[in-house]
């Protein structure tokens, strides 16, 4: 007995170990993502307008100046709006602003209009607020599970439900797509960023699937 004790204590303190380094692996991901995004759009606007103040200084006074100077400004417009969705994709303001529901219902209105994915959302919840740690936890791994829906499912359909119910917050959200083997497959980052997630908020998270019956995912938290 005390030989499995010790061995499950290992076991703990590994899996311990390796939710650690999903978190970090998570915050580094998030970090590079970040900085790939402000690369791939801010820093090329900037460059730009970089261009066209060295070429007004060329021109100052002449004629292609105006049309420069309107160019400069739509430029800097454009870098203001590319700063303002990157902060709004780290932290989507509505999250913050309004809570889990209102934000919740916009991912869903955003999945349907731009993919062809219906999306059933029920919401058994009052306009409460919650502890900002869960609302986050719960946007992101709805976000994670749209996104995996989106990308290997093939669904046509997904049912997401949001209930706060006798203590406890639960969202379930299942596709209709064609499943996977959970033994088998490869995991990225999502599937092991969730487990993380849901573990610091001391939640739990159960996938059921089958290869060719969809996806069920629960999620749920003691509020
Ligand atoms: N809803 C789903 N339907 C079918 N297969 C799925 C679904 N969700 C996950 N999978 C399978 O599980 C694998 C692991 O998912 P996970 O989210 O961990 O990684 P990923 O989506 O491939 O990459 P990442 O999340 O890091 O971008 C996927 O590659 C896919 O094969
Ligand atoms: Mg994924």
């Amino acid at each position: 007995m005390i030989k499995n004790q010790v061995e499950l204590r290992k076991l703990h303190d590994e899996r311990q170990t390796d939710l650690l380094n999903a978190v970090f692996e998570t915050q580094e991901s998030e970090r590079k993502r970040l900085a790939e995004d402000l690369h791939d759009s801010v820093g090329q606007v900037l460059s730009a307008i970089k261009l066209n103040l060295h070429r007004l200084d060329k021109t100052a006074g002449g004629q292609g100046t105006l049309p420069l100077l309107a160019d400069t400004r739509k430029l800097t417009d454009e870098c203001i709006q590319e700063i303002r969705n990157i902060i709004h994709n780290v932290l989507p303001p509505v999250l913050t602003d309004y809570g889990l529901k209102e934000a919740l219902e916009g991912l869903c209105i955003k999945i349907e209009q731009n993919t062809n994915v219906k999306v059933d959302l029920k919401k058994k919840l009052d306009d409460e607020r919650l502890q900002p740690e869960i609302e986050l936890a719960f946007y992101r791994i709805a976000q994670e599970l749209f996104s995996n829906a989106i990308k290997h499912s093939e669904a046509t359909i997904i049912h997401l439900t949001i209930t706060k119910d006798a203590g406890w917050l639960v969202m379930e959200f299942k596709d209709n797509g064609r499943g996977f083997n959970t033994d088998e497959v490869k995991h990225g980052f999502g599937l092991k960023n969730m487990e993380s997630r849901v573990q610091l908020i001391n939640g739990e998270i159960n996938v059921y699937t089958k290869p060719k019956n969809g996806t069920i995912t629960i999620v749920r938290v003691m509020i």
